[in-house]
């Protein structure tokens, strides 16, 4: 099984990024803990901060199934709600910290409706989580 994790802005800053927020956890740690957790997965890995270099990774996506951080861009971007919507491929939305517990406009998700569901507040646990879904629902 083939699965992308998809990463939007700033979050190639984590482990450094308001750790009290988003954990010590790098990006790079969280990439190796998915290939450790799930060795039988072939994963990409990518994350821009540009929201449409994140348009032309979905369209080009030729995998099973994505999980995706769309940060700050879940909140604004109807181009990727588009996107995900315009792709066969099952996707997963992660936030990393529990939006609906900060600031009100990170209580809408533009992109979470085209989503196949969401995972928000559980820390970098939930790429894992988003992972473990993706596999059992191709089983
Ligand atoms: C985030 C939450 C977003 O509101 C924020 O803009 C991010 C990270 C998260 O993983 O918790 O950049 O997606």
């Amino acid at each position: 099984m083939k699965i992308l994790v998809l990463n939007g802005p700033n979050l190639n800053l984590l482990g450094t990024r308001e750790p009290s927020v988003y954990g010590s956890a790098s990006l790079a740690d969280i990439e190796r803990d998915l290939q450790t957790a799930f060795p039988q997965v072939t994963f990409s890995f990518a994350q821009s901060n540009h929201e449409g270099e994140l348009v032309d990774t979905l369209q080009r996506a030729r995998v099973d199934g994505i999980v995706f951080n769309p940060a700050a861009y879940a909140h604004t971007s109807i181009a990727l709600r588009d996107a995900i919507a315009a792709i066969p491929v099952p996707v997963v939305e992660v936030h990393i910290s529990n939006v609906y517990a900060r600031e009100r406009f990170r209580h809408h998700s533009m992109t979470a409706a085209a989503c196949v569901g969401l995972v928000a507040g559980l820390g970098t646990d939930g790429y894992r989580l988003a992972v473990d879904h993706l596999v059992r629902r191709s089983r």
